[in-house]
């Protein structure tokens, strides 16, 4: 049988606290994504979840268990994963728009025609065409975020990470950024794990819904596949079924996550 694209054994991650106590913040994750996959997310606070995309970004390493991209250990960061945090602007400052999604594309050693058109058609792609040579500081949040999308989309990333990217904007933007997103998913056929608290824009977006059990210890509790045809709509009883079901898998984890802590505080 082939290998899944991406593959997470029996992941755990411990952190040595500042007053050396370990912690446990993800135990025995075991996870698999195919080629395509949109796989969103969930969990109650605490339990894990940027954890898992750190190790997947390459940013942490786990403590034990093994972490696989398209057959190949995750060692560290590199240009086949682009991450897209919340709200964090991590923008040149003193790069236009258009520089700032260039900027991957020019590393890449292709004639600059290539990485110029490259370049303008991922900044038309998040709907911002015309506005290339305005400067982080001129941009709004919303377009901001679109930008790092775009940059993140420009190196042609095997692998899309995303936590709460919408998190942080206005509901007009963040329902026309969850379009765009899935227009370009659609288009690119990019796999993505987006972290998201929402299930509204899990079963929105996703083309499977992750749930993770509450921390500490954290693991992976189920997987919802979202089969919907075509675009999704609240009103359809498919739509309603999913939700119901996310709905009560994370609010279990959400009230064992507060028995947890009040025990710790008793
Ligand atoms: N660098 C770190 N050092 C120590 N503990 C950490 C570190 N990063 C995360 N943790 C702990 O690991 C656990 C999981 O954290 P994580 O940030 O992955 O949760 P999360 O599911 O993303 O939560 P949220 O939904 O609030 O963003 C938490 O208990 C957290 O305190
Ligand atoms: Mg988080």
């Amino acid at each position: 049988m082939a290998l899944p694209f991406i593959s997470l054994q029996d992941v755990t991650k411990s952190f040595v606290g500042q007053k050396g106590r370990t912690s446990t913040a993800i135990a025995n994750f075991s996870l698999d994504m195919e080629r395509g996959d949109f796989l969103c997310l969930l969990g109650p606070s605490g339990c894990g979840k940027t954890t898992v995309l750190g190790m997947l970004a390459g940013f942490e390493q786990p403590t034990a268990g093994e972490i696989l991209l398209d057959g190949k250990p995750v060692r560290g960061p590199a240009r086949d994963r682009g991450v897209v945090f919340q709200g964090e602007d991590s923008l040149y400052p003193w790069l236009t728009a258009l520089d700032n999604i260039a900027f991957g594309p020019r590393m890449s050693g292709r004639p600059t025609r290539e990485w110029r058109a490259r370049s303008l058609e991922f900044l038309n792609m998040v709907g911002l065409s015309g506005q290339g040579d305005k400067y982080p500081s001129e941009l709004s949040g919303g377009m901001k975020q679109r930008i790092q999308i775009a940059r993140a989309l420009a190196n042609e990333p095997k692998m899309l990470l995303m936590d709460e990217p919408f998190g942080a904007l206005d509901a007009q933007t963040r329902s026309i950024m969850q379009q765009e997103l899935r227009r370009i998913w659609l288009a690119t056929n990019t796999s993505i794990l987006f972290i998201t608290h929402d299930v509204d824009e899990a079963i929105i977006l996703g083309s499977k819904i992750g749930v993770m059990t509450a921390g500490p210890g954290g693991t992976l509790k189920g997987i919802v596949p979202v089969n919907l045809a075509g675009d999704r709509n609240r009103k359809d009883p498919a739509y309603t079924e999913i939700y119901s079901t996310v709905h009560d898998m994370i609010r279990e984890e959400v009230a064992k996550a507060s028995r947890v802590s009040a025990g710790a505080a008793a």
